[in-house]
């Protein structure tokens, strides 16, 4: 199983984003959290800050959108040239269409999932995806508490993979740090996004190999 480290720039200095991104050169992508204050109590970023990235960097850029009517907005970003755009179930209304037009663009499809939603029902969607994202906070902030009643979940999700016998990432998002990565890997989680703990962090790089040792051991184990 690869290990993946993608960022969240939710936590970087928004007047200075291209600086922040050559701040996790280690970094395995960029995670980008557009949010609309409809879907989430929160406003962030939407395409054209996902745009200027894109003319920044060559890595990968992984896109987590937090707004309604996801089935709409989507593939824009993929067009933009985002390598993956993660929706969120709840707010598809087609998520079958909306992965395939994903993948039909180019893009990595994948699908998220706030703490209260299951697994389970979503179980025939996952051979249509590249990643499924569990939420491990609520979605909307930064610097929240991880969320342990998420890990059964993140069990769950692999079990329900296993049998596609295809790489699917399982992502984790929402107070990953030094203390909570290893029972996310242990769970069966193998792409992990972490903003205040990497952007708040003194040297982000080196925090980003410092996820990355603690994630690679806990494979091994
Ligand atoms: C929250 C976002 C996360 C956020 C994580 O809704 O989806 O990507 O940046 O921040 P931390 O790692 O600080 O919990
Ligand atoms: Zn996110």
């Amino acid at each position: 199983m690869g290990i993946r480290i993608t960022p969240s720039v939710l936590s970087a200095d928004f007047t200075r984003l291209g600086e922040e991104v050559d701040r996790i050169a280690s970094a395995d992508g960029v995670h980008v959290d557009v949010m609309d204050n409809h879907f989430v109590p929160n406003l962030t970023l939407g395409l054209p800050v996902v745009e200027a990235l894109r003319a920044r960097t060559d890595k990968l850029l992984d896109i987590h959108l937090m707004i309604e009517d996801a089935d709409r907005w989507a593939p824009a970003y993929a067009e933009a040239g985002a390598e993956s755009v993660t929706f969120h179930v709840e707010a598809a209304r087609a998520p079958v269409r909306l992965a395939r037009e994903l993948r039909s663009l180019g893009a990595r499809a994948s699908m998220a999932l706030k703490p209260a939603t299951p697994v389970e029902p979503y179980a025939a969607l996952l051979g249509e995806l590249d990643m499924v994202l569990i939420m491990t906070v609520e979605p909307g902030f930064g610097g929240q508490k991880f969320l342990d009643l998420c890990l059964p979940k993140i069990r769950r999700t692999r079990e329900l993979l296993a049998p596609l016998g295809k790489d699917v990432w399982v992502q984790v998002d929402g107070g990953i740090s030094e203390s909570t990565i290893e029972r996310c890997v242990e769970a069966g989680a193998d792409t992990f996004v972490a903003g205040s703990a990497v952007f708040g962090a003194d040297d982000p790089d080196a925090m980003v190999r410092h996820l990355r040792t603690l994630a690679e051991a806990g494979t091994s184990a």
